[in-house]
């Protein structure tokens, strides 16, 4: 049984398959029907989300099956069943599990427990499945992806600076994150995305100057400086990252052809502009709706996966 619960867990070769595939899915949009029948997705949300809900529920359906999407304050998770429990549950009932939570360590015990593929919809330590409708974003803007440089600025340390790490490191990027200190990514995540690099011809860089991160980078990423669940920290994070603002003036010193994503929402005025955000080097509303033609490719990827056990 094969999870996606972090990046990693599709190796270089598999993370090119997937996206081959999510760029066959956008222009077919429903020629495959793995969950015909219909058979049922669970899509579990214990955070906020826009996009991850609309684009599984969309993406389940656009398979043939049916979504079912579930918040753990009205099931019995909210009320201390435990996770494996859950699992073991959801597994019998539907084909695949997908949940935006909070622990990696919960997605790890539901994927041990289930029986059926668990998918990461976001934690807190990484958002596998944004990366992916990024770099099917980045390649149909840039053509492909190895080789390019990836400025990532911001908060290092939250799900997207690890998963851009990961991600990046696997499609042989060159990926330099631009962080204060203390926002940093972990050093374990590093040192996994370095050794990823060194099989790909990638390369990873951690550095707190914004100015030589952005430096002429092809690709230019930023993510909110207060990520669900951190709300307290918000005024002490707004003073700290301000110098790491996606601007027309920190942009120029890009590539001059450079692309700017951000998984959305954006906070615009704080880590990027609305000049930018909306201005002709933005690709984040073709990044948005990718996020369901990834997701539909993973989906196909794992269940085949499933099948051949
Ligand atoms: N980018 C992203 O995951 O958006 P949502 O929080 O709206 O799902
Ligand atoms: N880092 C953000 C991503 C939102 C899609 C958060 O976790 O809130």
């Amino acid at each position: 049984m094969r999870h996606f619960l972090r990046d990693d867990d599709l190796t270089p070769a598999e993370q090119a398959e997937v996206l081959a595939l999510a760029a066959e899915v956008k222009a077919n949009p429903y020629a495959r029907k793995p969950l015909e029948g219909p058979q049922t997705v669970a899509v579990i949300f214990d955070k906020a989300s826009t996009r991850t809900r609309v684009s599984f529920g969309v993406g389940i359906a656009d398979l043939g099956g049916s979504p079912l999407i579930l918040d753990t304050a009205t099931t019995q998770s909210g009320r201390g069943e435990s996770t494996a429990d859950t699992a073991k549950v959801l597994g019998r009932m539907t084909s695949a599990i997908v949940w935006r939570t909070y622990a990696q360590s919960g997605l790890e015990e539901m994927a041990a427990n289930a029986g059926v593929p668990v998918i990461n919809a976001l934690s807190d330590d990484f958002h596998p499945c944004q990366i992916l409708a990024d770099w099917q974003t980045v390649i149909e803007h840039k053509g492909a992806l190895a080789g390019l440089t990836v400025a990532y600025l911001g908060d290092g340390a939250n799900n997207m600076g690890h998963s851009y790490l990961l991600g990046g490191a696997l499609a042989g990027m060159h990926v330099r994150i631009g962080a204060p200190d203390g926002y940093q990514p972990a050093l374990a995540i590093v040192a996994d995305a370095e050794a990823i690099a060194k099989t790909t011809g990638g390369s990873i860089a951690v550095m707190a100057d914004p100015e030589a991160a952005i430096a002429r980078a092809d690709v230019v990423i930023t993510d909110t400086w207060v990520s669900m669940g951190q709300e307290s920290e918000k005024e002490a994070r707004l003073q700290l990252f301000g110098a790491y603002s996606i601007t027309a003036e920190s942009l120029a010193k890009a590539a001059p052809d450079a692309i700017v994503l951000h998984c959305l929402p954006a906070y615009r005025g704080l880590e990027i502009s609305s000049e930018v955000l909306d201005g002709p080097q933005s690709v984040v509303w073709d990044e948005a709706e990718n996020r369901l033609h990834a997701q539909k490719a993973l989906m196909i990827w794992l269940l085949e996966k499933a099948g051949e056990k």
